[in-house]
């Protein structure tokens, strides 16, 4: 296992880098992570919230859950593991951020090469019409309606069951397919198809890190594992 001095000279040197990130790297920031305690709403399991059959099923009472973690969200600002990977994006001509988040917090922090996989929380898109646009602000009504043509309007993000975008799809399978360096932080691992990024950059030699204060199913494939918070192992790493 590498320390934490011979992982960092793996980041420096590389030439291709791709960060991968789940919730963990927001909690910091007082963003709830989806698996902790502090992810459950009304004793829900996320799981069967974030499904187009539930949404068909009680539209408001998805919303309600979106509406509650957008009012969470907004009063967080990024901590030092988003900044950590915004300043490595400029050092490295081969990047991208690859994050399960949706909380858009990559973005205050300065992410630019990003792709957003499961979408980002400020998107409405109306599940008739497909308009889509950002509101950052609460909606007086549940479920929100579409202005053009009377629709239900859904969160823009990706549920269980549906289909990554294409193009962050690709993206996400393009770097993982040239990347020296994978660092995996902040993510339980168990959700595909992120939960084997880890393994496609491994199996062609990629080096992998592991940033988690708790083991993955992918801890075992990577090359070094620091067991910490990444607000705080991340700027060591990637400074
Ligand atoms: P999870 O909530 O499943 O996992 C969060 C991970 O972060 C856990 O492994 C924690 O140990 C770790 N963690 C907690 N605090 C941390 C800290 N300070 N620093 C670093 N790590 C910390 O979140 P995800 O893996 O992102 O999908 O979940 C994947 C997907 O499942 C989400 O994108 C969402 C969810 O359901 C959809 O909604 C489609």
């Amino acid at each position: 296992m590498g320390t934490l001095e011979v992982a960092r000279g793996w980041v420096r040197s590389s030439r291709s880098l791709c960060v991968l990130t789940g919730a963990g790297v927001s909690a910091e920031s007082g963003v709830p992570t989806f698996r902790g305690p502090e992810g459950l709403w009304k004793q829900r399991d996320p799981m069967s919230l974030a499904t187009p059959e539930a949404f068909a099923e009680d539209p408001k009472e998805v919303w309600e859950w979106y509406q509650w973690r957008r009012r969470k969200i907004r009063g967080c600002a990024p901590n030092p593991g988003h900044a950590a990977i915004a300043a490595v994006e400029a050092a490295k001509s081969d990047f991208l951020l690859v994050t399960q988040n949706v909380d858009g917090l990559h973005r205050v922090a300065g992410s630019r090469r990003l792709a957003e996989i499961h979408g980002n929380i400020w998107i409405v898109r109306c599940a008739t019409c497909g308009a889509e646009r950002e509101e950052f602000g609460d909606f007086p009504e549940l479920p929100p309606r579409c202005g053009a043509c009377g629709g239900i309007l859904r969160p823009g993000v990706v549920w269980f069951g549906e289909r990554l975008p294409a193009d962050v799809s690709d993206a996400a399978m393009g770097i993982l397919s040239r990347c020296e360096v994978l660092v995996v932080a902040g993510t339980s691992a168990v959700v595909a198809p992120a939960s084997g990024y880890a393994a496609v950059a491994k199996r062609r030699g990629a080096r992998v890190i592991e940033v988690n204060p708790d083991e993955t199913p992918v801890s075992g494939i990577c090359d070094a594992a620091f067991r910490g918070k990444s607000g705080e192992v991340l700027p060591a790493l990637l400074g």
